[in-house]
């Protein structure tokens, strides 16, 4: 938390009862901007954390079927954006996207007028910043909401609007404030900004004005940058998916996928001044950081390169560096693929089991490799003729016909398979001692049913 907060907390003695979803871990990054762009591949990168339901479209309600959220309280399926930073190579030119987390607060900031603080409305999406801007604005409400921490040696750190023209040894904070006052009626609006306004006396806090009379809970994002990783040669290290190396382009989007009655309790019962969730006893009861870790997205992704896995010669969408003089070529939009593989003809996904208690519950045939995936196993195991595959510690996968050795194929809760596929990130193969099990024709039933008979 940033002291520019803190500070306007003491001096309009505000209720401080905050909440935080800390170290928040990417669910995807592509193309893909619903709120910007919806239904197509959007003009740069973003980096999308929350609910696994995300896509090129938003519907409140079918995002609320989502399985799972990257955020320990799954029942928070919001998703949260924004563009990509990456680490550009001076020798090469080539750009590598650099890991980050978000840690996403929840402030009540109301003014001397003490305004009823208010969940998101269902529905409601929003967008802070502009990935135009070039320069800086002192007295913009919108330009001060952004702003970069650098943590350098000895724990210090440097805040200020720009990106760092310094090494950050400790990492890089990007932080975004959003808009707090809506004016209750509009979910959306043309440039995804009107319908929400910043408070009369600061963008951090404050009465809203008549325009935007209802004070809804405070959004803050801090993109947490680990370009420690990465080499630094000064100015132009870093760039964002844009191709802003200023970082007054940087900015942000949200759409709600909260129960809003939950959002709305526990903005009236959080009483934590530190920020911790479990003071908040209607979010305390629903945490669920397992969930959150064995979450995977399962929506489509623009089929190019991004930088994630391995360098990449051009920024996706043809995005040159700021004042570089670089021109990047125009190649064709991509399509939007699934990230998931469906399995092969005939094969079902029971879930996640156990293995069995005196060895393998699948113990006739195995196979290792780095390419290992749900529908790759599933390909294994029927191509030697067996009807039961199960993918455990990311990379291995077993086959039988029968479930053996005291396993008896009772269902877990998903998330104790939270191994990712070593050839699929987006899928999820097994666990410690648990197999994600498929099947094939239905033999689970008798697989079952052959385990309790030996049993
Ligand atoms: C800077 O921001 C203020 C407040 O929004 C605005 O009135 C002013 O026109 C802006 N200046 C420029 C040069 O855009
Ligand atoms: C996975 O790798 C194996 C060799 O290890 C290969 O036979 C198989 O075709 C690969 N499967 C896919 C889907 O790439």
């Amino acid at each position: 938390m940033f002291a520019r907060i803190l500070t306007f907390v003491t001096l309009a003695a505000v209720a401080n009862a905050y909440w935080t979803f800390g170290g928040t871990p990417i669910l995807v990054q592509t193309r893909l901007d619903s709120i910007v762009s919806p239904g197509v591949v959007s003009s740069h990168v973003h980096a999308v954390v929350g609910a696994s339901g995300f896509g090129p479209n938003y519907d409140p309600d079918q995002l609320m079927q989502s399985k799972c959220t990257t955020l320990s309280v799954q029942k928070d399926l919001s998703n949260y954006w924004a563009p990509q930073l990456y680490h550009r190579d001076q020798n090469t030119g080539q750009f590598t996207a650099i890991p980050s987390v978000f840690n996403i607060y929840y402030l009540p900031r109301p003014g001397p007028k003490n305004e009823p603080i208010k969940a998101f409305p269902k529905g409601l999406r929003m967008l802070a910043g502009d990935t135009f801007r070039r320069t800086y604005n002192a007295s913009s409400f919108e330009d001060q909401a952004i702003d970069f921490v650098c943590l350098t040696p000895n724990g210090g750190s440097d805040e200020a609007p720009p990106l760092p023209t310094q090494e950050c040894v400790g990492g890089l904070r990007a932080q975004i404030f959003f808009p707090s006052c809506w004016d209750g009626v509009n979910l959306d609006s043309a440039d995804h900004k009107s319908h929400m306004a910043y408070p009369i006396q600061a963008y951090n806090g404050g009465d809203c004005p008549d325009t935007h009379p209802v004070h809804l809970i405070s959004l803050f994002y801090e993109m947490e940058v680990a370009v420690q990783q990465f080499d630094w040669h000064g100015p132009g290290t870093w760039v964002f998916a844009n191709g802003d190396t200023t970082g007054y382009g940087l900015h942000a989007d949200f759409q709600n996928g909260w129960d809003v009655d939950l959002l709305q309790a526990a903005i009236d019962q959080c009483s934590g001044e530190s920020g911790d969730l479990l003071a908040c006893p209607p979010l305390a009861a629903l945490y669920d950081p397992q969930a959150a870790a064995a979450c995977v997205y399962e929506g489509v992704v623009a089929d190019e390169p991004t930088g994630v896995d391995a360098p990449i010669t051009d920024l996706p969408g043809c995005n040159p560096v700021y004042n570089s003089g670089q021109t990047c070529p125009s190649k064709p939009t991509p399509a939007l693929v699934p990230v998931q593989t469906p399995l092969p003809a005939g094969w079902t996904e029971v879930g996640c089991i156990a293995e069995g208690t005196s060895g393998r519950a699948l113990a006739a045939l195995s196979t290792t490799a780095p390419n290992m995936s749900k529908d790759v196993c599933a390909s294994f195991c029927a191509s030697n003729g067996y009807t039961l595959a199960g993918a455990e510690f990311g990379d291995e996968c077993y086959c039988d016909n029968a479930l053996r050795n005291g396993a008896t194929g009772a269902v877990l809760e998903w998330d104790q398979c939270s191994n990712r596929c070593a050839g699929n990130a987006f899928e999820n193969c097994g666990g410690s001692s648990k197999l994600t099990l498929m099947s094939h024709g239905g033999n689970v039933a008798r697989a079952v049913r052959f385990a309790k008979d030996a049993a």
